[in-house]
């Protein structure tokens, strides 16, 4: 039996990498892990229990409720599903109102290790392809495969509101523009585990390659692990 790998892909907001992470996950067979979704999930529990008063994190509230955050994928109708505390939030979890606040709660020292450690837990038995900001440098240092995915920022920003218009969500360009630029530069500059390219890391740009050729591209990596 071949060896279950362990895949991590890493990059900026709205690259595309939960596309490519569940188109591969589905073509191996292996669990897809979205570790943003889960930095949403918090997020969302920070603003419904009023632990974030004007876009700023109350900080020593929050950690004080960690315990009270339990977050799990459900894959239902072969969707996976975020649900928190038992409660579905996969679409509450893409609003503005997560999006604009969720990075300064991505840089909350022990909300990260309480993550950290739940995907790593996910990623015990290998088969799994994860992806978001620190996956290969902090989640999974020795995964098999470490992927950096970059893409033309109008590209992005037109996906990211693609994305959101399938949703049901409705944003402008200029608001889905200046969230991803925020964001950007709040992920690669934070103290604790930000966004950086492992020297391991294989960069995929994606600007000029459509879902089937980008796991393409991926396959012919894998085949040569
Ligand atoms: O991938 P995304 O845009 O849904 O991620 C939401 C936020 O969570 C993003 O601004 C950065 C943060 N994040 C992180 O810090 N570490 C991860 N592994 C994944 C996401």
């Amino acid at each position: 039996m071949k060896k279950k790998l362990t895949i991590a892909i890493d990059g900026f907001s709205a690259c595309g990498k939960s596309t490519l992470a569940k188109d591969l996950a589905k073509k191996l067979d292996y669990i897809f892990i979205d570790s943003g979704a889960m930095y949403r999930g918090v997020a969302l529990y920070c603003l419904e229990n009023e632990l974030i008063i004007d876009a700023e994190p109350l900080v020593d509230r929050i950690i004080e409720n960690l315990n009270h955050i339990q977050l799990e994928f459900k894959t239902i109708d072969q969707q996976s599903l975020l649900f928190l505390n038992n409660r579905n939030v996969s679409t509450e979890i893409r609003e503005n109102a997560v999006a604009n606040v969720v990075s300064k709660i991505a840089t909350i020292k022990d909300v990260r290790q309480k993550l950290v450690a739940e995907q790593q837990k996910m990623g015990e038995k290998g088969g799994i392809i994860m992806d978001g900001r620190d996956i290969a440098s902090v989640v999974f240092p020795r995964a098999d495969l470490k992927l950096f995915v970059t893409a033309d920022t109008k590209i992005r920003i037109q996906r990211r509101l693609d994305e959101l218009k399938n949703k049901g969500i409705t944003s402008s360009f200029d608001e889905v523009a200046k969230n991803l630029k925020e964001r950007d530069f709040i992920d690669s500059t934070r103290a604790e585990s930000p966004l950086i390219q492992v020297e391991d890391a294989i960069v995929l740009d994606n600007t000029n390659l459509n879902r089937e050729e980008q796991v393409e591209w991926v396959m012919k990596l894998i085949e040569q692990l």
